[in-house]
């Protein structure tokens, strides 16, 4: 159902403002965004719809076909641990800068799977952030929209998460990547390979952003970059690993994932732009083995199911996102996806196919 539609049913009304916004991949370049590393993630066809209409008072409703029901609220309530806090915190942050002086009707239809790491949360906040902005009459650019709606994770909801999810939805389009440096925001946009397909696929595992594996991991880094003394993990010098090593096992291994990520994603930017899809495919398996051995964010379901999908054909495959759950990303020509893709879910009944 589209949005449009939801809201008349829900609300009685057609809406003023409609939007869709693109969930996101990544490709390669994980958990670096918020130490200091380059990311490569693509903005994806699938995503989430929302109509909105602004209020003369401070309720806030909102409407979500994901599980039929309508959220009562205001611009004073805090993050109540439901779907709907995104929405909500979207709303507090757009009064905050302005864009909105009051509440909101909102109804919100998506075609992505929520708990799948591919940003369904930072896509309905960048949405919303975005269409309340456009009813103001203040200037925003893209990068600014997503610094704002990583604030609303960060500090509305408690998510701990970087930038990454917020800068690929807010500013590149579907079938587009981008080279994002994270450490200054400067971005390249970046075309997806032609013959070959990035094929997303579920692997049955359920994770939440907000479960604690993630706010581990950051808590972990957070650690390393005390007792180096700054923020950049992934520049480590070798006598900073030798202090690391000293001290812990863990740490130096999530240290290590971050270095060696950092510098595979540099490689895989120039793989891709030089057409070496072998090249790119070799280093998102590297990354695979980095994120279960060094950064122990995999499943042992996840990897068998990235190991069949390189046995089947896929030049290369790999977890995407924050980790612990959610969907796998393999590169696949583009004449075998359909062959390839069979097989694959035949031999995982719990793995469903996303793109
Ligand atoms: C989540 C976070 C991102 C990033 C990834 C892991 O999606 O929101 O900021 O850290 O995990 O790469």
């Amino acid at each position: 159902m589209s949005s449009n539609l939801a809201f008349k049913k829900t609300y009685n009304s057609m809406p003023e403002v409609t939007s869709f916004t693109p969930g996101r991949v990544n490709l390669i370049g994980e958990h670096i965004d918020y130490n200091g590393g380059m990311v490569l993630p693509a903005a994806l066809e699938k995503g989430i719809f929302i109509s909105l209409t602004p209020r003369n008072d401070n309720n806030i409703r909102i409407y979500s076909d994901q599980f039929d029901e309508i959220i009562e609220l205001n611009i004073n309530n805090t993050a109540t641990s439901k779907w709907s806090d995104y929405a909500l915190g979207s709303i507090v942050y757009a009064n905050k800068v302005g864009f909105l002086n009051g509440g909101a009707d909102i109804a919100i239809t998506t075609t992505l799977p929520l708990g799948a790491g591919l940003s369904s949360s930072s896509a309905l906040i960048v949405g919303i952030l975005k269409l309340t902005a456009s009813l103001s009459k203040k200037t925003f650019d893209n990068i600014s929209i997503a610094i704002l709606a990583k604030r609303v994770e960060n500090e509305f909801i408690g998510m701990p998460c970087g930038i990454m999810d917020q800068m690929a939805i807010s500013c590149t389009d579907p079938g587009k990547a981008i080279a994002l440096d994270t450490k200054n925001l400067s971005f390249e946009v970046i075309s997806l390979p032609k013959y070959h397909h990035m094929a997303i696929i579920h692997s049955g595992e359920y994770r939440l952003n907000t479960d604690g594996n993630f706010k581990k991991r950051k808590e972990e880094c957070d650690i390393i970059k005390e007792i180096i003394g700054h923020n950049d993990i992934c520049s480590m010098s070798d006598n900073e690993f030798i202090l690391l090593k000293n001290i812990s096992t863990d740490l130096n291994q999530r240290a290590r994932h971050c270095v060696s990520e950092h510098q595979r994603t540099l490689r895989a930017i120039k793989a891709i732009k030089e057409g070496n899809i072998p090249k790119f495919g070799l280093l998102m398996t590297e990354s695979h083995n980095s994120m279960r051995d060094d950064f122990k964010m995999s499943l042992p379901s996840i990897d068998n199911l990235v190991n069949d999908a390189i046995h089947l054909g896929a030049v290369g495959a790999r977890l995407t996102g924050g980790g612990f759950g959610g969907c796998i990303v393999a590169c696949i020509l583009k004449e075998n996806l359909e062959s390839w893709r069979q097989k694959l879910l035949s031999l995982h009944p719990k793995a469903f196919n996303v793109i």
